[in-house]
C-alpha cells in the first residue's frame, strides 16, 4: 500500500462493506470481496481454525490453509507459501481471515489496516451469530408449537373415537333391541313349519305365506343395519338436510326403543327448512344429548318423560332447542358438563366425553355454539349452527 490516505480509503470501503446484513455468510463475503477487489489479492477465506478447519466463506481463488497460523494475540501475520506467494492471516478469536497475494508488496500495510477495524468486524460477526441463534430458537419454538398442536389433535381425535365408540355401544344395544322382535317372529314361524312338516300337515299356501313373512322380517333386519351403518360412515362433504329428515333417522334408530321406555320424542318448528352441514356429526351431537336425557329419566324414574326438539331457521343460522323433563342439572355441576371426562354416571361407567365432544363438534367443526341451562322441570340445550356451512373438514372421524 502506497500511502496513509490510500490505507484510510481502503479501511473506509471495507468497513462500509460490513453493512447491515445479519446473515454471516453475506456479510463476510461482502467484506472479503471488497478487500480482494481493492488490494488485488488472489482470493480470500474466512475459516474456523482447528479442530474443524471449516471454510466458512471463500472468495475468488480457493487455496490451502497453512498449517501454522498466527495466534489471536498477534494482530496479523504474513506467511510465505511456495507455489502460491504470500498469505495474510488476520485472526479473530478462533477464526481467521486469510488473503492470498502473489507477492508481499503492501501486505504489511493491508494487515495493519484490516486489524484496525477488527472490533467492528467482531461485533458484526457476533450480531450475525446471535441473529442466527435467534432464528434457530424461533424455528425450534415453532416446531414445538406444531408438535404440541399435533399432539393436541391426536388426543382430540382419540377422544372423538372414544366418544363415538361409546355411542356405537349404545347403538348396538338399540340394534339388538330392534332385532329381537323379528328374530322371535322368524323363530316362531320356523318352529311351526318344522312341526307341520313332522305331522305331515303341510299346506303349500300356508308355507308360502310364512316364507313371505320371513322374507319381510329379513328385509326389516337388513334395513335396520343399513340405517345404523349410514350413520357411522364418515361425512366427507357437507350435505343439505332438513330437521324432518334428521328426525326420521333419529326415530328409525331410537324411536322403538324410546317408545318402550315411554319417552315421548317430538319435533316442532321449522322442520322442513333445508340447511347445509355435516349431517352425521350433527347426528352424533343429537344422539349424545338424547342419550343423556334417557339416562336421567331412567336414573330418576321420571313419569311421563319427554324430549322436545324445536328448530328455528333464518338465512344465517338454524337454532335447535332440545328440552327434557328429567329434572335438570344441579347448579354446582352445570358449568362442568362440557369438561372432558366429567361424568356423574359411576354405575353406568360414563366416559364423560359425550358433551365435551358435542361442544368440539359444534364449535370447532360445524362453526356453531352450544349452551345448556336448566328449564322449568329439566334441561334445555341450545345449539346454533350456520344455515349454509361448506367449510372442508380436514380430518376424518
Ligand atoms: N339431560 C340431562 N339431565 C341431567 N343431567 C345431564 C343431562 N345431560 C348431561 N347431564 C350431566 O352431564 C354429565 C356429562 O355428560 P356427558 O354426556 O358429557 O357424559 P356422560 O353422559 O356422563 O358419559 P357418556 O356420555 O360417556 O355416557 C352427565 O354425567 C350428567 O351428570
Ligand atoms: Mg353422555
Amino acid at each position: 500500500m502506497k500511502d496513509y490516505s490510500e490505507q484510510q480509503t481502503l479501511a473506509y470501503v471495507c468497513m462500509n462493506a460490513i453493512g447491515n446484513s445479519l446473515v454471516l455468510e453475506n456479510m463476510l463475503s461482502d467484506v472479503i470481496t471488497t478487500f480482494v477487489h481493492h488490494t488485488g489479492a488472489l482470493g480470500g477465506h474466512y475459516f474456523a481454525s482447528a479442530p474443524s478447519r471449516k471454510k466458512i466463506v471463500t472468495v475468488e481463488k480457493d487455496f490451502d490453509i497453512p498449517v501454522t497460523l498466527c495466534t489471536a494475540t498477534e494482530e496479523y501475520s504474513i506467511i510465505a507459501v511456495a507455489s502460491l506467494g504470500y498469505i495474510l492471516d488476520i485472526p479473530i478469536g478462533n477464526e481467521h481471515f486469510l488473503f492470498a497475494f502473489e507477492n508481499s508488496d503492501g501486505t504489511d500495510g493491508y494487515g495493519r489496516m484490516f486489524a484496525g477495524f477488527k472490533t467492528k468486524l467482531t461485533n458484526a460477526i457476533d450480531a450475525c451469530r446471535s441473529t442466527e441463534r435467534l432464528h434457530e430458537l424461533n424455528a425450534a419454538l415453532e416446531n414445538q408449537v406444531v408438535e404440541a398442536k399435533n399432539k393436541n389433535e391426536i388426543t382430540e381425535k382419540m377422544m372423538i373415537t372414544q366418544s363415538r365408540m361409546a355411542i356405537m355401544g349404545e347403538m348396538i344395544g338399540m340394534i339388538a333391541h330392534q332385532w329381537r322382535q323379528p328374530i322371535t317372529v322368524i323363530g316362531m314361524i320356523t318352529n311351526n313349519t318344522i312341526l307341520t312338516l313332522e305331522f305331515d300337515e303341510i299346506n303349500k299356501q300356508h308355507l308360502l305365506d310364512d316364507l313371505n313373512v320371513i322374507d319381510k322380517q329379513i328385509h326389516y333386519l337388513s334395513t335396520t343395519i343399513d340405517d345404523f351403518r349410514n350413520f357411522f360412515r364418515p361425512n366427507k362433504l357437507p350435505q343439505s338436510v332438513s330437521m324432518r329428515e334428521m328426525s326420521n333417522d333419529l326415530l328409525t334408530m331410537l324411536g322403538k326403543n324410546y317408545k318402550n321406555f315411554g319417552i315421548n320424542l317430538t319435533f316442532t318448528g321449522d322442520v322442513d327448512a333445508a340447511f347445509v352441514t355435516y349431517k352425521n356429526e350433527l347426528m352424533q351431537v343429537f344422539l349424545n344429548i338424547l342419550t343423556n336425557s334417557k339416562d336421567a329419566f331412567e336414573e330418576r324414574l321420571i313419569p311421563e318423560p319427554f324430549i322436545q326438539f324445536h328448530s328455528v331457521h333464518n338465512e344465517e343460522n338454524i337454532v335447535f332447542s332440545i328440552r327434557d323433563n328429567a329434572g335438570g342439572i344441579s347448579e354446582e355441576i352445570i358449568d362442568k358438563v362440557f369438561d372432558p371426562y366429567f361424568s356423574t354416571k359411576e354405575e353406568k361407567n360414563g366416559t364423560g366425553l359425550g358433551l365435551y365432544m358435542s361442544a368440539i363438534i359444534i364449535e370447532k367443526h360445524l362453526n356453531g355454539s352450544i349452551q345448556v341451562c336448566n328449564d322449568t322441570d329439566g334441561t334445555l340445550f341450545t345449539l346454533t349452527i350456520p344455515t349454509n356451512y361448506t367449510k372442508d373438514i380436514t380430518y376424518v372421524f
